[in-house]
């Protein structure tokens, strides 16, 4: 028996950073559904004496994500009973380079765990439908387990965790206006990660300005969700880039303190804070625990920002090292 899922990687405008207890999020985190960087998986099952799994990533056997996805097996197997008479070929391939800053995690994590849902109802069902919500939300909590951020790339659009459940998230509701977010992800640097997510949600455990930050993630969620309720475009806009510097003083006022930023992300944001005081159009920008600059604006408005990118960014950023990406419909089973 075998069965196709793909899902996408997400941004996060409000972060999640710190965790407690079985990857649960610290803070609420808000973010969106990319549409066009997507994990594909499939995957194969025979009947066997005891669980073991094989792991193909773009066609090559892959040993060294083994121990991450051993990891993640034992913490789904309780959920999953069937894995443990099941020998599991899983092929895997992204739409994204490997390393452009794009949470593979995400989208691999939340890929599997919604093919593994639909192959567990497959052997199950016995003619019952399935149903979507129930099936989407678990995969979701499975997803978590593996890379929190996973578990918000199961719906489309906004996905909230941390809220309504501290184990899965669930879709946010959005004005018209955001439905066309176009995410143009500027990559100044594809190299390893200085600092693993892992290694930053425990620094920030000890971290001097922890209680505080819990109570700024809240009020930022609490106003963006807000905001996307209402078409509230100018607060979602300052919210984002708030939300996004404060990540990166977290890192810095660390100990050990980081510098996540490189040299070209400095110059690219002073660019950006520029461009907006013109208030020639509406966008924002947020980044991840790392150098790579996501740019977010209306689709409405890429005539001009395609213009302000060849006039002011592709001089010191190539064209090529931009990917330009928008919101997206979620993940998807894809029966044969
Ligand atoms: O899912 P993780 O453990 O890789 O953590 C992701 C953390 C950030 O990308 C920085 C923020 C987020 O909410 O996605």
């Amino acid at each position: 028996m075998k069965i196709r899922a793909s899902a996408p990687s997400n941004i996060a405008l409000v972060k999640y950073w710190g965790k407690k207890e079985e990857q649960k999020p610290l803070n609420p985190s808000l973010s969106f559904s990319l549409e066009k960087a997507k994990t594909d998986v499939q995957i194969e099952i025979k009947k066997a004496e005891n669980f073991s799994f094989e792991f193909f990533f773009e066609g090559k056997p892959k040993p060294s994500f083994h121990p991450k996805l051993e990891k993640f097996f034992s913490k789904i197997m309780g959920e999953l009973p069937f894995l443990k008479e099941h020998h599991l070929m899983i092929e895997t391939s992204n739409t994204f380079p490997h390393s452009t800053g794009i949470a593979s995690s995400a989208s691999s994590f939340a890929a599997m765990s919604l093919a593994l849902v639909g192959l567990e109802y497959l052997l199950s069902s016995k003619g019952a439908p399935f149903n979507q919500e129930i099936a989407y939300t678990k995969a979701s909590s499975l997803a978590r387990l593996g890379s929190g951020s996973a578990c918000r790339s199961l719906f489309g659009e906004f996905n909230s965790w941390g809220s309504i459940s501290q184990t899965f998230a669930t879709k946010v509701d959005c004005h018209p206006r955001f439905k066309t977010l176009q995410d143009y992800i500027l990559i100044v640097d594809d190299g390893e990660k200085s600092v693993s997510s892992s290694e930053g949600h425990e620094l920030m455990n000890q971290h001097f300005y922890r209680e505080r930050r819990i109570e700024e993630a809240n009020l930022h969620f609490d106003l963006l969700r807000a905001a996307l309720a209402k078409g509230d475009v100018e607060s979602f806009l300052e919210i984002t880039i708030s939300e996004a510097m404060s990540l990166h003083a977290l890192m810095m006022t660390s100990k050990p303190s980081y510098l996540l930023m490189k040299p070209l992300s400095v110059e690219i944001l002073s660019k950006l804070f520029k461009f907006r005081q013109s208030r020639d159009i509406p966008f924002t920008f947020t980044l991840d625990a790392g150098p790579n600059i996501h740019l977010i604006f209306f689709r409405e408005d890429q005539p001009k920002m395609e213009a302000f990118l060849r006039n002011e960014i592709y001089p010191i950023l190539h064209e090529k090292r931009v990917i330009k990406d928008q919101i997206g419909q979620g993940a998807k089973i894809l029966w044969d």
